[in-house]
């Protein structure tokens, strides 16, 4: 009963600071604590099937209408069309300046609701309920919000912070085991860059979809606040939230040579194993045989490409790359990310062809 009455709670300290509540069963919660009496739920027809009613019911107890606007599963919503349709229709239905958004769903979700929260009447409220491992951990804090041009991904959006998340434990039930293993990549890699405890934990038998949801919820919090601290300290990406970066530039390649054939968990496991391929023969401390076992677990599709050449040019594009340079993140230690801008192609692909051959 403690989670679902007295959820843990953490705070991003942005300006202004915003709660992230960590518990079961939240929907009570999400209900008394936004503020609007109206509220658009944007979402997804899988994610509506599961656990809209729950939140309907509740924001009616509270007093509260909340209308849901149901888009497409998938990353082709991040799109113009989408954000369109969505303002459309809450202008036609009288929502203003004093009414908020709630994004119900996984990643897609979460950036076109918050990039729809940005562009309404110059900017409303939002507050995120992911309900992937992967959002939870990762999309739902932070801002970040977007869609995609034919051109690439994330290339129109906003920093837009939401009001508060709610992240309920109980949503991981519903999930593919594969997904649940996609999702632990993002938290994965919060205990690579600074909270180590994590890997140990991620290693525990408990640690499944169905776990114990205290120490699931235990598990999410110590993930969540690596990357909250981060957000506190660089909100728009000037310096130390690159960190969260590690493992991203072959994820990203990886997904658009293969036309995002393989999903982004997949994508940032093998990431993180060529990272820290690149690390060790730097010199530095060799943990492959962590981020290996840990992509075993992850049981990800198989690589996409298998020749460097496919992938180096997706490489040399990435977003993030300044002066022509490809910036990368990779860890001195355990805990110790830095960032390195001068990686040769030999280095890349002896870290490469050391992946291929696991
Ligand atoms: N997903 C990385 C970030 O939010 O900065």
């Amino acid at each position: 009963m403690a989670l679902e009455k007295d959820p843990r709670q953490l705070n991003v300290q942005v300006n202004p600071p915003y709660p992230i509540y960590i518990g079961k069963d939240l929907a009570t919660t999400v209900a008394n604590t936004v503020k609007s009496s109206k509220l658009a739920i944007i979402t997804d027809s899988r994610v509506k099937a599961l656990h809209l009613e729950a939140l309907t019911k509740a924001l009616k107890v509270a007093g509260k209408s909340g209308q849901a606007y149901e888009i497409t599963p998938g990353e082709d919503s991040k799109s113009f069309e989408t954000l369109s349709q969505v303002l459309s229709h809450m202008a036609h239905d009288g929502f203003d300046r004093g009414s908020a958004i709630i994004a119900l769903g996984g990643g897609v979700v979460g950036d076109l609701a918050g990039f729809t929260a940005a562009s309404f009447m110059r900017g409303i409220d939002f507050y995120q309920l992911p309900s992937s491992l992967l959002a939870m951990v990762d999309a739902s804090v932070g801002g970040k919000t977007g869609i995609n041009l034919p051109e690439g991904k994330n290339l129109v959006g906003a920093f837009w912070q939401p009001k508060g998340v709610f992240i309920d434990v109980a949503y991981l039930k519903t999930l593919p085991d594969s997904e649940f293993r996609q999702g632990a990549v993002e938290l994965f890699k919060h205990g690579l860059i600074k909270d180590t405890s994590i890997l140990e934990d991620v290693k525990k038998t408990e640690f499944h979809k169905d776990g114990e949801p205290e120490f699931l919820a235990d598990l999410i919090a110590r993930s969540v606040k690596v990357k909250a601290d981060i957000i506190a300290e660089d909100e728009k990406e000037q310096g130390i939230r690159a960190y969260l970066n590690l493992g991203h530039n072959l994820a990203h390649a990886l997904e658009a040579a293969s036309d995002h054939q393989i999903s982004h968990g997949d994508a940032v496991a093998y990431g993180l194993a060529f990272d820290a391929r690149l690390g060790l023969q730097r010199g530095w401390q060799d943990i492959s045989q962590e981020t290996l076992e840990f992509l075993r677990w992850v049981n990800p599709k198989k690589l996409p490409v298998t020749e460097f050449a496919e992938l180096e040019p997706f490489l040399k594009r990435d977003k993030k790359n300044k002066d022509g340079k490809m910036k990368f993140v990779l860890l001195k230690h355990l805990a110790e990310p830095c960032i390195v801008d001068d990686l040769s192609h030999d280095e890349l692909l002896e870290a490469w062809d050391f992946l291929v051959n696991q």
